[in-house]
Protein backbone atom coordinates (compact mmCIF):
# COMPACT_ATOMS: atom_id res chain seq x y z
CA UNK A 1 0.00 0.00 0.00
CA UNK A 2 1.66 3.25 -1.16
CA UNK A 3 1.75 5.82 1.68
CA UNK A 4 -0.90 7.97 0.58
CA UNK A 5 -3.20 4.88 0.64
CA UNK A 6 -2.20 4.63 4.25
CA UNK A 7 -3.08 7.98 5.36
CA UNK A 8 -6.35 8.40 3.20
CA UNK A 9 -7.13 5.17 5.16
CA UNK A 10 -6.63 6.49 8.54
CA UNK A 11 -8.43 10.01 8.08
CA UNK A 12 -11.03 8.08 5.79
CA UNK A 13 -11.41 5.69 9.59
CA UNK A 14 -11.57 8.84 11.52
CA UNK A 15 -14.33 10.31 9.44
CA UNK A 16 -16.50 7.87 9.56
CA UNK A 17 -15.74 7.91 12.89
CA UNK A 18 -17.28 11.00 13.39
CA UNK A 19 -13.90 12.41 14.56
CA UNK A 20 -14.92 15.90 12.40
CA UNK A 21 -18.65 17.51 11.87
CA UNK A 22 -19.74 18.14 9.19
CA UNK A 23 -18.72 20.75 7.11
CA UNK A 24 -15.60 21.13 9.73
CA UNK A 25 -12.50 22.21 8.10
CA UNK A 26 -9.77 19.13 7.88
CA UNK A 27 -6.05 19.68 9.30
CA UNK A 28 -4.10 22.19 6.21
CA UNK A 29 -1.80 20.58 4.16
CA UNK A 30 1.01 21.66 6.36
CA UNK A 31 -0.53 20.90 9.61
CA UNK A 32 -1.16 17.22 8.10
CA UNK A 33 2.86 17.34 7.45
CA UNK A 34 3.26 18.00 10.81
CA UNK A 35 1.77 16.12 12.38
CA UNK A 36 1.61 12.73 10.53
CA UNK A 37 5.14 12.79 9.44
CA UNK A 38 4.73 12.74 5.78
CA UNK A 39 5.67 14.42 2.51
CA UNK A 40 3.56 17.13 1.21
CA UNK A 41 2.87 15.16 -2.21
CA UNK A 42 1.71 12.46 0.21
CA UNK A 43 -0.78 14.16 1.35
CA UNK A 44 -1.85 16.10 -1.01
CA UNK A 45 -2.77 12.88 -3.02
CA UNK A 46 -4.44 11.31 0.33
CA UNK A 47 -6.16 14.47 0.59
CA UNK A 48 -7.66 14.23 -3.17
CA UNK A 49 -7.98 10.64 -2.91
CA UNK A 50 -10.54 11.66 0.15
CA UNK A 51 -12.33 14.06 -1.93
CA UNK A 52 -12.50 11.45 -5.32
CA UNK A 53 -14.30 8.64 -2.68
CA UNK A 54 -16.54 11.94 -1.88
CA UNK A 55 -15.73 12.18 1.68
CA UNK A 56 -14.09 15.43 1.96
CA UNK A 57 -14.49 18.63 -0.43
CA UNK A 58 -12.10 22.01 -1.38
CA UNK A 59 -12.92 25.25 -1.30
CA UNK A 60 -10.29 27.46 -3.04
CA UNK A 61 -7.76 29.18 -0.73
CA UNK A 62 -9.55 27.82 1.94
CA UNK A 63 -8.57 23.89 3.00
CA UNK A 64 -10.75 20.66 2.15
CA UNK A 65 -13.82 20.46 4.39
CA UNK A 66 -15.62 17.11 5.58
CA UNK A 67 -18.71 16.44 3.41
CA UNK A 68 -22.23 16.05 4.43
CA UNK A 69 -22.53 11.91 4.35
CA UNK A 70 -25.64 11.03 5.51
CA UNK A 71 -27.04 12.90 2.49
CA UNK A 72 -25.91 12.21 -1.10
CA UNK A 73 -28.10 12.92 -3.61
CA UNK A 74 -31.87 14.52 -3.60
CA UNK A 75 -34.49 13.99 -6.03
CA UNK A 76 -37.11 15.56 -7.52
CA UNK A 77 -40.24 14.86 -4.81
CA UNK A 78 -37.68 15.01 -2.37
CA UNK A 79 -36.55 11.13 -2.40
CA UNK A 80 -33.51 10.68 0.00
CA UNK A 81 -31.02 8.43 -0.26
CA UNK A 82 -29.21 8.06 2.98
CA UNK A 83 -26.49 5.98 3.69
CA UNK A 84 -24.04 6.17 6.70
CA UNK A 85 -26.68 6.70 8.73
CA UNK A 86 -25.58 7.61 12.39
CA UNK A 87 -28.15 7.80 14.92
CA UNK A 88 -27.59 4.97 17.54
CA UNK A 89 -25.62 7.13 19.74
CA UNK A 90 -27.84 9.77 19.77
CA UNK A 91 -30.88 7.64 20.55
CA UNK A 92 -28.82 5.55 23.53
CA UNK A 93 -27.72 9.55 25.13
CA UNK A 94 -31.35 10.84 24.69
CA UNK A 95 -32.65 7.32 26.09
CA UNK A 96 -30.28 7.88 28.85
CA UNK A 97 -30.92 11.12 29.45
CA UNK A 98 -35.15 10.59 30.39
CA UNK A 99 -34.58 7.11 32.57
CA UNK A 100 -34.14 9.05 35.85
CA UNK A 101 -37.35 8.30 37.98
CA UNK A 102 -38.50 12.19 38.66
CA UNK A 103 -38.46 13.24 35.22
CA UNK A 104 -41.73 14.03 33.88
CA UNK A 105 -41.88 11.96 30.97
CA UNK A 106 -43.24 13.45 27.50
CA UNK A 107 -40.61 12.35 25.66
CA UNK A 108 -41.67 8.76 27.03
CA UNK A 109 -43.01 6.26 24.31
CA UNK A 110 -44.95 4.37 26.97
CA UNK A 111 -48.86 5.67 27.65
CA UNK A 112 -49.00 6.30 31.54
CA UNK A 113 -48.77 3.13 33.65
CA UNK A 114 -51.57 4.31 35.33
CA UNK A 115 -53.66 3.08 32.28
CA UNK A 116 -52.07 0.26 31.66
CA UNK A 117 -52.09 -2.41 34.36
CA UNK A 118 -55.79 -3.60 34.76
CA UNK A 119 -56.88 -5.31 38.10
CA UNK A 120 -57.55 -8.23 36.56
CA UNK A 121 -54.60 -8.89 34.23
CA UNK A 122 -52.01 -7.84 37.68
CA UNK A 123 -54.91 -10.57 39.48
CA UNK A 124 -54.20 -13.20 36.89
CA UNK A 125 -50.22 -12.64 37.00
CA UNK A 126 -50.45 -12.89 40.35
CA UNK A 127 -52.49 -16.24 40.35
CA UNK A 128 -50.31 -17.64 37.35
CA UNK A 129 -47.28 -17.09 39.74
CA UNK A 130 -48.25 -19.02 42.33
CA UNK A 131 -49.80 -22.02 40.19
CA UNK A 132 -47.03 -24.54 40.12
CA UNK A 133 -47.79 -26.12 36.70
CA UNK A 134 -47.01 -22.70 35.13
CA UNK A 135 -43.12 -23.56 35.73
CA UNK A 136 -43.43 -27.15 34.26
CA UNK A 137 -44.40 -26.03 30.94
CA UNK A 138 -41.34 -25.26 28.36
CA UNK A 139 -43.71 -23.33 25.70
CA UNK A 140 -41.70 -20.27 26.27
CA UNK A 141 -39.13 -21.42 22.64
CA UNK A 142 -39.91 -20.30 19.89
CA UNK A 143 -42.57 -19.74 18.18
CA UNK A 144 -43.42 -18.95 21.69
CA UNK A 145 -46.73 -20.15 23.46
CA UNK A 146 -48.95 -22.06 21.11
CA UNK A 147 -52.26 -20.65 23.34
CA UNK A 148 -51.19 -17.07 23.34
CA UNK A 149 -50.34 -17.53 19.21
CA UNK A 150 -53.96 -19.11 18.73
CA UNK A 151 -55.39 -16.31 20.99
CA UNK A 152 -53.19 -13.56 18.71
CA UNK A 153 -54.34 -15.56 15.70
CA UNK A 154 -58.13 -15.04 16.13
CA UNK A 155 -57.52 -11.57 16.61
CA UNK A 156 -56.61 -11.44 13.01
CA UNK A 157 -59.38 -13.14 11.75
CA UNK A 158 -61.68 -10.93 13.68
CA UNK A 159 -60.26 -8.46 11.15
CA UNK A 160 -60.72 -10.62 8.08
CA UNK A 161 -57.15 -11.93 7.98
CA UNK A 162 -57.84 -15.75 8.29
CA UNK A 163 -54.51 -16.62 10.15
CA UNK A 164 -53.34 -19.99 11.59
CA UNK A 165 -51.49 -20.21 14.76
CA UNK A 166 -48.52 -21.22 12.99
CA UNK A 167 -47.98 -17.97 11.05
CA UNK A 168 -46.95 -16.43 14.14
CA UNK A 169 -43.89 -16.26 16.14
CA UNK A 170 -43.95 -14.50 19.33
CA UNK A 171 -40.91 -12.14 20.11
CA UNK A 172 -39.42 -9.90 23.19
CA UNK A 173 -41.72 -6.85 22.21
CA UNK A 174 -42.69 -5.04 18.79
CA UNK A 175 -38.89 -4.00 18.17
CA UNK A 176 -37.65 -7.41 18.20
CA UNK A 177 -40.17 -8.31 15.80
CA UNK A 178 -39.42 -5.81 13.33
CA UNK A 179 -35.49 -6.01 14.06
CA UNK A 180 -35.56 -10.08 13.35
CA UNK A 181 -38.08 -9.68 10.20
CA UNK A 182 -35.24 -6.83 8.87
CA UNK A 183 -33.03 -9.39 9.21
CA UNK A 184 -34.45 -12.01 7.82
CA UNK A 185 -34.91 -9.84 4.76
CA UNK A 186 -31.75 -8.02 4.05
CA UNK A 187 -28.09 -8.23 3.31
CA UNK A 188 -25.83 -5.63 4.23
CA UNK A 189 -25.88 -2.91 1.35
CA UNK A 190 -29.50 -3.58 0.09
CA UNK A 191 -31.77 -0.84 -0.14
CA UNK A 192 -34.84 -0.10 1.95
CA UNK A 193 -37.64 2.51 1.95
CA UNK A 194 -38.40 4.44 5.00
CA UNK A 195 -41.01 7.12 5.71
CA UNK A 196 -38.70 10.48 6.32
CA UNK A 197 -40.42 10.92 9.56
CA UNK A 198 -40.36 7.75 11.39
CA UNK A 199 -39.58 5.60 14.60
CA UNK A 200 -36.28 5.61 15.28
CA UNK A 201 -36.01 2.19 16.18
CA UNK A 202 -36.01 1.78 11.91
CA UNK A 203 -33.08 4.25 11.39
CA UNK A 204 -31.20 2.51 14.16
CA UNK A 205 -31.80 -0.77 12.66
CA UNK A 206 -30.90 0.26 9.13
CA UNK A 207 -27.59 1.32 10.59
CA UNK A 208 -27.32 -1.69 12.56
CA UNK A 209 -27.45 -3.84 9.45
CA UNK A 210 -25.43 -1.96 7.52
CA UNK A 211 -28.22 -1.10 4.68
CA UNK A 212 -29.26 1.94 2.26
CA UNK A 213 -32.27 4.08 3.36
CA UNK A 214 -34.39 5.38 0.54
CA UNK A 215 -36.53 8.08 2.23
CA UNK A 216 -40.13 9.24 1.14
CA UNK A 217 -41.12 13.08 1.88
CA UNK A 218 -43.94 13.48 4.88
CA UNK A 219 -47.40 13.65 3.43
CA UNK A 220 -50.74 15.43 4.51
CA UNK A 221 -52.27 12.19 4.10
CA UNK A 222 -49.45 10.34 5.65
CA UNK A 223 -48.40 8.93 2.46
CA UNK A 224 -46.71 10.72 -0.57
CA UNK A 225 -47.24 7.55 -2.94
CA UNK A 226 -45.90 9.72 -6.05
CA UNK A 227 -42.50 9.75 -4.59
CA UNK A 228 -43.25 6.17 -3.44
CA UNK A 229 -43.59 5.32 -6.97
CA UNK A 230 -40.86 7.19 -8.11
CA UNK A 231 -38.06 5.95 -5.68
CA UNK A 232 -38.85 2.32 -6.31
CA UNK A 233 -38.16 3.14 -10.28
CA UNK A 234 -34.96 4.83 -9.16
CA UNK A 235 -34.01 2.21 -6.79
CA UNK A 236 -33.94 -1.77 -6.18
CA UNK A 237 -35.55 -1.46 -3.13
CA UNK A 238 -35.65 -5.07 -1.50
CA UNK A 239 -37.81 -4.06 1.72
CA UNK A 240 -39.87 -1.24 3.51
CA UNK A 241 -40.62 -0.35 6.53
CA UNK A 242 -43.94 1.30 7.11
CA UNK A 243 -46.26 2.74 10.31
CA UNK A 244 -49.74 3.12 8.33
CA UNK A 245 -51.65 3.48 11.63
CA UNK A 246 -51.06 5.69 14.18
CA UNK A 247 -47.43 6.39 12.85
CA UNK A 248 -45.19 7.17 15.77
CA UNK A 249 -44.64 10.18 16.02
CA UNK A 250 -46.70 11.94 13.71
CA UNK A 251 -49.70 10.41 14.65
CA UNK A 252 -51.43 9.92 11.21
CA UNK A 253 -53.66 7.03 9.61
CA UNK A 254 -53.34 6.24 6.16
CA UNK A 255 -56.76 5.48 4.47
CA UNK A 256 -57.94 1.70 3.09
CA UNK A 257 -57.90 3.52 -0.47
CA UNK A 258 -54.12 4.40 0.03
CA UNK A 259 -53.05 1.34 1.45
CA UNK A 260 -54.85 -0.25 -1.20
CA UNK A 261 -52.88 1.29 -3.97
CA UNK A 262 -49.13 0.86 -1.94
CA UNK A 263 -50.03 -2.80 -1.67
CA UNK A 264 -50.92 -3.00 -5.60
CA UNK A 265 -47.46 -1.91 -5.84
CA UNK A 266 -45.19 -3.43 -3.69
CA UNK A 267 -47.63 -6.78 -4.95
CA UNK A 268 -46.28 -5.78 -8.92
CA UNK A 269 -42.66 -4.97 -7.54
CA UNK A 270 -42.47 -7.97 -5.19
CA UNK A 271 -41.08 -5.61 -2.64
CA UNK A 272 -41.25 -6.91 0.98
CA UNK A 273 -42.87 -4.85 3.24
CA UNK A 274 -42.17 -4.41 7.30
CA UNK A 275 -45.58 -3.60 8.82
CA UNK A 276 -45.20 -1.53 12.01
CA UNK A 277 -48.50 -1.99 13.80
CA UNK A 278 -47.70 -1.77 17.74
CA UNK A 279 -50.35 1.36 17.81
CA UNK A 280 -52.81 -0.83 15.78
CA UNK A 281 -55.88 -1.46 18.90
CA UNK A 282 -55.20 2.67 19.73
CA UNK A 283 -58.09 4.09 17.41
CA UNK A 284 -60.94 6.58 18.48
CA UNK A 285 -62.62 6.17 15.87
CA UNK A 286 -65.89 3.14 15.67
CA UNK A 287 -63.63 0.75 13.11
CA UNK A 288 -60.30 -0.34 13.65
CA UNK A 289 -58.45 0.75 10.88
CA UNK A 290 -57.00 -2.00 8.27
CA UNK A 291 -53.00 -3.16 8.49
CA UNK A 292 -51.69 -3.81 5.15
CA UNK A 293 -51.24 -7.15 6.03
CA UNK A 294 -54.84 -7.31 5.02
CA UNK A 295 -54.44 -6.79 1.61
CA UNK A 296 -50.98 -8.96 0.92
CA UNK A 297 -52.18 -11.71 -1.52
CA UNK A 298 -48.69 -12.90 -1.47
CA UNK A 299 -47.76 -13.30 1.65
CA UNK A 300 -44.95 -10.50 1.24
CA UNK A 301 -45.82 -8.26 4.20
CA UNK A 302 -44.60 -9.30 8.05
CA UNK A 303 -46.99 -7.93 10.32
CA UNK A 304 -45.11 -6.27 13.70
CA UNK A 305 -47.43 -5.89 16.58
CA UNK A 306 -46.89 -5.69 20.34
CA UNK A 307 -48.73 -5.44 23.61
CA UNK A 308 -46.04 -3.03 25.55
CA UNK A 309 -48.62 0.13 24.16
CA UNK A 310 -51.69 -1.49 25.37
CA UNK A 311 -50.43 -3.26 28.62
CA UNK A 312 -47.39 -1.69 29.40
CA UNK A 313 -43.76 -2.90 29.63
CA UNK A 314 -44.27 -5.58 32.18
CA UNK A 315 -46.34 -7.20 29.76
CA UNK A 316 -43.52 -6.57 26.73
CA UNK A 317 -44.18 -9.02 24.43
CA UNK A 318 -44.54 -8.74 20.40
CA UNK A 319 -44.80 -11.09 17.64
CA UNK A 320 -44.61 -11.21 13.69
CA UNK A 321 -47.24 -12.71 11.50
CA UNK A 322 -44.30 -14.23 9.43
CA UNK A 323 -46.33 -16.25 7.56
CA UNK A 324 -42.98 -18.70 4.96
CA UNK A 325 -40.48 -16.61 7.13
CA UNK A 326 -41.13 -18.27 10.90
CA UNK A 327 -38.72 -20.87 10.64
CA UNK A 328 -36.20 -18.48 9.75
CA UNK A 329 -37.33 -16.02 12.44
CA UNK A 330 -37.00 -18.63 15.00
CA UNK A 331 -33.71 -19.93 13.77
CA UNK A 332 -32.65 -16.03 14.70
CA UNK A 333 -33.75 -16.25 18.08
CA UNK A 334 -32.53 -19.36 18.98
CA UNK A 335 -29.11 -17.47 18.51
CA UNK A 336 -30.17 -14.00 19.93
CA UNK A 337 -33.02 -13.57 22.47
CA UNK A 338 -33.64 -17.47 22.67
CA UNK A 339 -36.79 -17.52 24.26
CA UNK A 340 -39.63 -14.86 25.67
CA UNK A 341 -41.08 -15.17 29.41
CA UNK A 342 -43.16 -18.01 29.83
CA UNK A 343 -45.06 -16.80 32.70
CA UNK A 344 -46.05 -13.41 31.09
CA UNK A 345 -46.87 -15.58 28.07
CA UNK A 346 -49.41 -17.49 29.70
CA UNK A 347 -50.74 -14.76 31.75
CA UNK A 348 -51.18 -12.84 28.60
CA UNK A 349 -53.26 -15.95 26.69
CA UNK A 350 -55.52 -16.22 29.75
CA UNK A 351 -56.04 -12.49 29.67
CA UNK A 352 -56.87 -12.35 26.00
CA UNK A 353 -58.88 -15.60 26.06
CA UNK A 354 -61.90 -13.83 28.10
CA UNK A 355 -63.20 -10.42 27.54
CA UNK A 356 -61.10 -8.74 29.85
CA UNK A 357 -58.38 -7.00 27.07
CA UNK A 358 -61.64 -5.96 24.79
CA UNK A 359 -62.87 -4.16 28.20
CA UNK A 360 -59.61 -2.72 28.96
CA UNK A 361 -58.52 -1.40 25.43
CA UNK A 362 -62.15 0.42 25.03
CA UNK A 363 -61.32 2.17 28.21
CA UNK A 364 -58.16 2.74 27.40
CA UNK A 365 -59.20 4.29 23.74
CA UNK A 366 -61.80 6.56 25.83
CA UNK A 367 -58.96 8.04 27.94
CA UNK A 368 -56.63 8.76 25.72
CA UNK A 369 -59.12 10.39 23.47
CA UNK A 370 -59.85 12.94 26.31
CA UNK A 371 -56.38 13.41 27.30
CA UNK A 372 -55.40 13.89 23.84
CA UNK A 373 -57.93 16.78 23.40
CA UNK A 374 -57.14 18.19 26.53
CA UNK A 375 -53.66 18.62 25.82
CA UNK A 376 -54.68 20.07 22.44
CA UNK A 377 -56.58 22.29 23.54
CA UNK A 378 -54.16 23.86 26.13
CA UNK A 379 -51.45 23.65 23.66
CA UNK A 380 -53.83 25.63 20.73
CA UNK A 381 -54.48 27.53 23.49
CA UNK A 382 -50.80 28.54 24.99
CA UNK A 383 -48.36 28.07 22.23
CA UNK A 384 -47.19 31.05 19.82
CA UNK A 385 -49.30 31.75 16.60
CA UNK A 386 -47.01 30.05 14.66
CA UNK A 387 -46.57 27.07 16.24
CA UNK A 388 -48.86 24.12 14.77
CA UNK A 389 -50.61 21.17 16.45
CA UNK A 390 -50.98 18.15 14.87
CA UNK A 391 -53.78 16.12 16.53
CA UNK A 392 -54.98 12.64 14.81
CA UNK A 393 -57.93 10.67 16.55
CA UNK A 394 -55.65 7.90 17.80
CA UNK A 395 -52.57 7.45 19.89
CA UNK A 396 -51.01 9.33 22.76
CA UNK A 397 -48.78 11.61 20.78
CA UNK A 398 -48.75 15.43 19.68
CA UNK A 399 -46.38 16.41 17.20
CA UNK A 400 -45.58 19.95 17.39
CA UNK A 401 -44.29 22.02 14.66
CA UNK A 402 -42.24 24.86 16.02
CA UNK A 403 -41.37 27.72 13.72
CA UNK A 404 -39.30 26.91 11.04
CA UNK A 405 -35.79 28.83 12.66
CA UNK A 406 -36.31 26.90 15.71
CA UNK A 407 -34.61 24.22 16.61
CA UNK A 408 -36.54 21.71 18.42
CA UNK A 409 -32.95 19.52 20.59
CA UNK A 410 -32.95 23.67 22.31
CA UNK A 411 -36.00 23.01 23.88
CA UNK A 412 -35.36 19.86 24.83
CA UNK A 413 -32.28 20.69 26.27
CA UNK A 414 -33.73 23.42 28.13
CA UNK A 415 -36.89 21.20 29.28
CA UNK A 416 -33.99 18.45 30.60
CA UNK A 417 -32.75 20.85 33.25
CA UNK A 418 -35.98 21.25 34.30
CA UNK A 419 -36.79 17.82 34.49
CA UNK A 420 -38.96 17.58 31.80
CA UNK A 421 -38.35 15.31 28.62
CA UNK A 422 -40.04 15.77 25.42
CA UNK A 423 -38.87 14.03 22.37
CA UNK A 424 -37.07 16.17 19.67
CA UNK A 425 -37.53 15.37 15.75
CA UNK A 426 -34.42 14.83 15.60
CA UNK A 427 -34.72 11.23 17.33
CA UNK A 428 -37.26 10.60 14.06
CA UNK A 429 -35.51 12.21 10.81
CA UNK A 430 -32.37 12.51 9.16
CA UNK A 431 -34.03 16.31 7.68
CA UNK A 432 -32.11 19.21 8.69
CA UNK A 433 -35.20 20.90 9.42
CA UNK A 434 -35.24 19.92 13.12
CA UNK A 435 -38.10 21.99 14.02
CA UNK A 436 -40.62 19.78 15.88
CA UNK A 437 -41.26 18.17 18.71
CA UNK A 438 -43.90 14.57 20.55
CA UNK A 439 -45.31 15.21 23.25
CA UNK A 440 -46.39 12.17 25.34
CA UNK A 441 -50.22 13.30 26.39
CA UNK A 442 -51.32 10.41 28.44
CA UNK A 443 -50.84 11.80 31.56
CA UNK A 444 -53.45 13.36 33.95
CA UNK A 445 -53.20 16.60 34.18
CA UNK A 446 -52.13 17.08 37.64
CA UNK A 447 -50.05 19.91 39.29
CA UNK A 448 -46.67 18.60 38.69
CA UNK A 449 -48.49 17.87 34.99
CA UNK A 450 -49.51 21.47 34.60
CA UNK A 451 -46.19 23.05 36.18
CA UNK A 452 -44.41 20.57 33.06
CA UNK A 453 -46.89 21.78 30.55
CA UNK A 454 -46.51 25.61 31.50
CA UNK A 455 -42.79 25.44 31.59
CA UNK A 456 -43.13 24.21 27.72
CA UNK A 457 -45.02 27.05 26.98
CA UNK A 458 -42.65 29.72 28.70
CA UNK A 459 -39.51 27.67 27.19
CA UNK A 460 -41.21 27.82 23.37
CA UNK A 461 -42.10 31.53 23.84
CA UNK A 462 -38.75 32.24 25.18
CA UNK A 463 -37.18 31.29 22.40
CA UNK A 464 -39.49 32.34 19.81
CA UNK A 465 -39.04 35.76 21.15
CA UNK A 466 -35.35 35.88 21.36
CA UNK A 467 -35.53 34.27 17.51
CA UNK A 468 -37.87 37.27 16.30
CA UNK A 469 -35.83 40.05 18.26
CA UNK A 470 -32.69 38.12 17.09
CA UNK A 471 -34.28 38.70 13.22
CA UNK A 472 -34.93 42.28 13.88
CA UNK A 473 -31.98 43.48 14.95
CA UNK A 474 -30.29 41.41 11.58
CA UNK A 475 -33.32 43.24 9.41
CA UNK A 476 -31.94 46.66 10.84
C1 LIG B 1 -43.41 2.82 16.38
C2 LIG B 1 -42.87 1.83 17.33
N1 LIG B 1 -42.57 0.61 16.90
C3 LIG B 1 -42.07 -0.33 17.71
C4 LIG B 1 -41.84 -0.06 19.04
C5 LIG B 1 -41.29 -1.13 19.92
O1 LIG B 1 -42.30 -1.75 20.62
P1 LIG B 1 -41.98 -2.63 21.91
O2 LIG B 1 -41.89 -1.70 23.06
O3 LIG B 1 -43.10 -3.59 22.01
O4 LIG B 1 -40.68 -3.30 21.62
C6 LIG B 1 -42.12 1.20 19.53
C7 LIG B 1 -41.84 1.54 20.93
O5 LIG B 1 -41.75 2.66 21.32
C8 LIG B 1 -42.66 2.17 18.66
O6 LIG B 1 -42.97 3.40 19.09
Amino acid sequence: MYKSEQLAASLRNLIENGYWKENEKLPSLRQQVETSGFSLITVMNAYQELEAQGLIYSLEKKGYFIKEKNIKENHPNNIVMNDNIKINSTVFKYLKSIQSDNIIPFGSAFPDSQLLYSAKLMQMLGQKTKDQSTYQQTPSLPPGHFELRKQIAQRYSMQGIVTDPSDIVITSGGLDALNLSLQVLTQPGDYILLQETTFYGAWQAAEHLGLKVISIPDHPEGFDLEAFKNAIEIYPIKVCWLMLNSQNPIGYTVSDELKYEIAKILHEKEIYLIEDDVYEELYFDQKKPLSMKYFDQQNRVLHCSSFSKTLGAVFRVGWVYAGPFTEHIQHLQLMQTLSVNPLIQSTLSEYLSHRHYEKHLKNLRKNLKRLKLQYFQFFKDHLPENCTIEYFPSGYFLWIILPKNMNSHVIYNQLILKKISIAPSSLFTRNRLSNQIRVNCSFEISENIQYALDQLIQCVQMENDSLNTGQDQSIV
